[in-house]
């Protein structure tokens, strides 16, 4: 049952949120891209909405539709990830960070399609902007949720992550290796760091699991204001 808005946990937040994968172009035809559906971000977005909050997707391609009330921004590469949210970043309270952003893009993309050949091809990559670590550093910072999709050694990992970008909190989710959890699939399962604390969000659709994500994000946004 929705809330009215006025009525829930994040009631007057404005919450900015990433969500789905990105796209580097390699020629004009052709990208990297990988295999996050947005499926959980959009469930964080509509769960916000739900709660009160005033929600602003910023959204790789994925074919899912907008929420009710949120507002959507559609983007496609890293870099254009990263400039929709800096625009955005300074006005918003919460930032959750779902995407699966590509870690690299390719150096120089040629504006012709790239011709097959015989010969062997080498792309060189390059680092791509931690849209995530820019905003945990900005002077005025949200309270900042990033995600960790991890394959092995989660709790670790995913701490370690959350101190090294200096987040308030970190939802790790173990992906890979022919587990039904994590990228592309219905259900997930998080461990949700913070610091000095943790808690297990035990394994749900998508939808309840983003309820139960947004309950505790307002629990200790909340907490930390008092
Ligand atoms: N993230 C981001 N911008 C990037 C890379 C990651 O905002 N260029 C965010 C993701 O949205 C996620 C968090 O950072 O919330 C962690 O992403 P993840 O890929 O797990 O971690 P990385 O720091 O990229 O490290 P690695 O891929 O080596 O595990
Ligand atoms: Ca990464």
């Amino acid at each position: 049952v929705a809330l009215l808005a006025g009525d829930g946990p994040l009631r007057g937040e404005r919450v900015l949120i990433t969500a789905g994968p990105t796209r580097e172009a390699i020629d004009p035809v052709r990208f990297i891209g990988n295999r996050s559906s947005g499926r959980m971000g959009f469930a964080v977005a509509a769960a916000a909405a739900r709660a009160g909050a005033k929600v602003v997707l910023v959204a790789g391609p994925c074919s899912l539709a907008t929420p009710g009330g949120v507002e959507r921004v559609d983007v496609e590469s890293a870099r254009e990830m990263h400039e929709a949210v800096m625009q955005r970043a300074g006005d918003c309270d919460i930032f959750i960070a779902t995407a699966a952003v590509a870690d690299y893009r390719v150096d120089r993309v040629p504006e012709q399609k790239i011709k097959k050949s015989d010969q062997p091809v080498a792309l060189t990559l390059v680092p791509n902007p931690d849209i995530l670590q820019a905003v945990a550093g900005l002077p005025r910072a949200p309270f900042t949720v990033g995600f960790a999709a991890e394959t092995e050694r989660l709790a670790e990992y995913a701490e370690a992550k959350r101190a090294r970008k200096g987040l308030d909190m970190i939802a790790a989710n173990l992906v890979g290796g022919g587990r039904d959890t994590g990228f592309d699939s219905a259900d997930n399962a998080l461990e949700v760091f913070w610091a000095g604390g943790h808690r297990s969000l035990p394994r749900a659709p998508k939808i309840q699991l983003a309820e139960a994500l947004v309950a505790l994000i307002a629990e200790r946004r909340h907490g930390n204001d008092q």
